[in-house]
C-alpha cells in the first residue's frame, strides 16, 4: 500500500527533533508486515538487535515471537509487527510519556491505514497504550474492546524468556488467537487512546 511504504519512508528519515531517543537510534523502526494483516502485534520499543537492524523483534525475543505465531498457525508475513515507540531507548530503559506522546502519530496512522481485526499487544507499556487500566497479570489471553479496537493482550516475549509460568501462558494465549479473530469479546471501561493517557 502506498501510504504505508510513504509512512514507513517517513519513520526511517525522521531526524531532527531534539528526542534523545530519535537522536540516538542507528535505525529508527517502524515495523514491517503485511499491509492487510488481520493481526497487528504491537510491543514496546526496539531493542539493541531491532536498532541494529532496523527490523521489529529480530533479536531473542522476536524468535520466540515466530514460535509464538507458529503457535498461532500465523507467519511473519501474514501479520503486521510493530512497536508503541519506534527508536530505542537507551539502555532499553522504559519509554517515558513525552517519547511515547512524540512517536503515537505514527501507530495511530499504521492502525488506521492496515485497520487489522485485532491488535496483539506485547506487554504492559503497549497494552497501557490501548487500555491503561487494564493489567496484562489479569487480562492476558482475553480479548476486549478499546475505542472501537479489538485488543488481545499478551506477556511480552521477554518476561516470558525470564519466566516459565508466563511462557506456558503466553503460549497457551498464542494457542487460542486463530480463535479470538471475531467477537464475542468485553467492553473495556478504559479512558480514551490518547498520547497524554501513557
Ligand atoms: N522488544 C520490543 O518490545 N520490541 C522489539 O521490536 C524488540 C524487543
Amino acid at each position: 500500500m502506498r501510504e504505508l511504504d510513504e509512512l514507513d519512508a517517513e519513520i526511517r528519515a525522521h531526524a531532527g527533533c531534539g528526542f534523545e531517543i530519535c537522536a540516538g537510534a542507528t535505525h529508527i523502526v517502524p515495523g514491517e508486515g503485511s499491509h492487510d494483516a488481520d493481526v497487528m502485534f504491537v510491543g514496546e520499543a526496539p531493542g539493541v538487535q531491532e536498532d541494529a537492524q532496523g527490523r521489529p523483534f529480530v533479536g531473542r525475543s522476536g524468535r520466540l515471537l515466530d514460535e509464538l505465531l507458529a503457535a498461532a498457525g500465523l507467519a511473519r508475513s501474514d501479520v503486521f509487527i510493530t512497536n508503541v515507540v519506534k527508536a530505542r531507548p537507551p539502555g532499553n530503559r522504559d519509554p517515558r510519556p513525552d517519547e511515547v506522546a512524540h512517536h503515537m502519530p505514527w501507530l495511530e496512522r499504521q492502525l488506521t491505514l492496515i485497520a487489522p481485526a485485532v491488535v496483539v499487544t506485547l506487554g504492559r507499556h503497549a497494552l497501557a497504550h490501548f487500555a491503561p487500566r487494564r493489567k496484562v497479570t489479569v487480562e492476558h489471553g482475553r480479548p476486549l474492546v478499546a475505542n472501537g479496537i479489538r485488543v488481545v493482550p499478551w506477556f511480552h516475549p521477554a518476561a516470558a524468556l525470564r519466566n516459565r509460568k508466563l511462557l506456558e501462558a503466553l503460549f497457551d494465549d498464542a494457542r487460542e488467537l486463530p480463535d479470538q479473530l471475531a467477537p464475542p469479546v468485553r467492553s473495556s471501561p478504559s479512558s480514551p487512546r490518547s498520547p497524554s493517557a501513557n
